[in-house]
């Protein structure tokens, strides 16, 4: 976590919280991400993870990681439980999760898998209360899941599909937000880290809903 390249930390007025957010991919993930198929990837993963249960930097802490069953979320997952974190796996994906969370507890750490779609409140509340049910607390949230836009020209873009990308890549991360924070904030802090992207710094010709999602996932911060 703690190699992010060109991470900006935003400091809130709530005085409990500080939020990182990442503006560029770590090469770690983009090199996980050249590996073949989701297979591959979870055997480099399992090579380079060595949980540290006892005596990890985020021991009795608790991680709430959504877009957990694939790529970057299923990194982080890994690297919390790593540092001894309890993680809570959260994803849309079912088969994703549990392969997960049951990577994570194969490698003695605790985790649950928790099927949430960030677009809907109540599948993010219900998340969140597991999560809270089941460790007794929330230090970091991991807003990241997200989907991709094929590239097309704005005018070409369904109304439908501006609507799906917007929904998960930004509303979601509203949403998580939303509930995450008085959980944070109840206990005396904690940290917030959302994905944003490259496209949310720069435009990306033909990615006008994924760009615009992403650029908006840096501005809500600054709320
Ligand atoms: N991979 C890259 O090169 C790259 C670059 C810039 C930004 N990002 C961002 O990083 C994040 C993760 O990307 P990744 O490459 O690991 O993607 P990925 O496709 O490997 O994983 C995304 C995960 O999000 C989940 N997801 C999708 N819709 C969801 C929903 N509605 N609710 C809950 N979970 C949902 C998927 O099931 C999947 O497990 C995304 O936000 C993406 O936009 C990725």
């Amino acid at each position: 976590m703690k190699s992010y390249r060109n991470q900006q930390t935003v400091r809130s007025s709530d005085r409990t919280r500080s939020i990182i957010i990442k503006s560029t991919d770590l090469q770690h993930f983009t090199n996980l991400h050249s590996q073949k198929s989701p297979t591959c990837k979870t055997k480099v993963l399992r090579r380079k993870i060595v949980t540290t249960n006892e005596n990890g930097k985020y021991t009795g802490k608790v991680a709430f990681v959504t877009g957990a069953a694939n790529g970057i979320g299923r990194a982080t997952a890994l690297a919390f439980a790593r540092e001894g974190a309890n993680v809570v796996v959260a994803d849309v994906s079912e088969q994703g999760n549990q392969e997960t969370a049951r990577t994570i507890e194969e490698l003695g750490g605790r985790a649950i898998a928790v099927k949430c779609n960030v677009t809907e409140a109540e599948d993010v509340k219900a998340a969140l209360a597991k999560t809270i049910e089941t460790f007794g607390r929330l230090d970091f949230a991991f807003n990241n899941a997200g989907v991709e836009q094929k590239n097309t020209a704005t005018a070409e873009i369904e109304e439908e599909e501006w609507d799906r990308i917007v929904d998960i890549d930004l509303r979601g991360v509203f949403l998580c937000m939303k509930y995450e924070i008085p959980l944070l904030l109840k206990q005396g802090g904690g940290a917030i880290v959302n994905t944003s992207s490259g496209a949310g710094v720069i435009g990306i010709k033909g990615g006008a809903a994924y760009t615009a999602a992403k650029h908006g996932v840096i501005a809500i911060l600054f709320g």
